[in-house]
């Protein structure tokens, strides 16, 4: 680690505090002339540290500056392990998620994020509105592929992820429309792109990318989708992106380390905008109508259409609000 990355790492662990030049000099075996030195350098790049002559330096609790070491000061100490990147532009975290696991250079719970994404990637080839200070994050996850029902799960437990970190830190209840957005009111707030490469030889095993992307303070959208996207703050955040990362990371390893107990599956119905609501959706090009009775434990929409059920695995819906909208 450079000098910069352990200063760094002191104030970010230490965030809101004061920590003396002669306090980091002595835990890092330094001078503190050269703590003084960093601390100018890490000023220039933005970040907001207070230096006092009697105090020392402060990291500013309203720093939200997306670094490797802001995240491991929020992660839990059980995750100290893991492979953490932070970039401040990637292409696509999915992406870059990827071309690690092609070279062999990724580990089970990795954890990969950007400040913005060029290219980012949503659903069914759609792209994904990421500009600068949103929240761009993807994990990897290495898991046994003999149940492929518990796989089929692994995006459903990523939305519960997301809905309880949200509601866990700013209190704010969002909705989960099926299969993978999060709503707020009638505005979709986060969408959730799970990519796989599954060893269909061996059957045993595959990789899979759980890739996140949250609206987190107020953008200009562009005109194709500012009417129907929303950020989590309209104002100066109550959190920093790297707290809600760490606890999006925390709930989604503990909900994915047993996907077989499927008790999340409770809060995704919870906290569903579809149940009980009439969708439409297309099979084979065919627009078709019906309503939502049930979400089973493998994440498949139940669906009444006139005197018949079906079930729906996959796929994009509309729901209509009680305004009469689809959304
Ligand atoms: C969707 O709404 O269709 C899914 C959007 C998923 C976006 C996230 S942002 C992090 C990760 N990297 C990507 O390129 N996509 C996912």
């Amino acid at each position: 680690m450079s000098l910069k990355q352990q200063v760094l790492q002191l104030l970010e662990n230490g965030r809101g505090q004061a920590l003396s030049g002669q306090q980091l000099a002595d835990a890092l075996g330094v001078s503190r002339a050269s703590v003084w030195k960093t601390v100018k350098g890490l000023q220039s790049e933005g970040y907001q540290i207070v230096a006092t002559t009697n105090k020392g330096y402060i990291l500013q609790e309203s720093n939200d500056i997306l670094s490797e070491q802001s995240l491991r000061a929020c992660l839990l100490p059980k995750y100290a392990g893991i492979d953490v990147v932070a970039l401040k532009t990637s292409t696509s975290t999915n992406a870059e998620a990827m071309t690690r696991l092609m070279g062999g250079n990724l580990k089970h719970g990795t954890l990969i994020v950007a400040d913005e994404q060029t290219h980012g990637r949503g659903r069914m080839g759609k792209t994904f509105f990421s500009p600068k200070k949103g929240i761009y994050m993807s994990v990897s996850l290495c898991k046994s592929v003999e149940n492929m029902q518990d796989v089929m799960v692994i995006t459903p437990a990523a939305a519960v992820a997301v809905q309880r970190s949200v509601a866990k830190l700013t209190g704010i209840d969002v909705k989960i429309k099926w299969v993978n957005d999060i709503y707020i009111g009638k505005k979709k707030l986060c969408g959730i792109l799970t990519q796989a490469d599954i060893d269909f030889e061996s059957g045993k095993a595959g990789t899979f990318i759980v890739g996140i992307g949250i609206n987190f303070v107020e953008q200009n959208f562009p005109d194709d989708i500012k009417d129907r996207a929303s950020a989590l703050f309209e104002g100066q955040p109550t959190v920093t992106r790297s707290q809600l990362i760490a606890e999006i990371y925390d709930n989604l390893m503990t909900l994915t380390d047993n996907l077989s107990d499927r008790e999340f599956m409770k809060e995704y119905k919870e906290h569903s905008i579809v149940l009980g609501k009439e969708i439409s959706y297309a099979i084979n090009c065919e627009e078709k109508r019906g309503k939502v009775i049930d979400i089973d434990n493998d994440g498949g929409l139940v669906i009444q259409e006139g005197d018949k059920t079906r079930k729906l695995t996959c796929g994009e819906i509309s729901i209509r609000s009680a305004e009469n909208e689809w959304i």
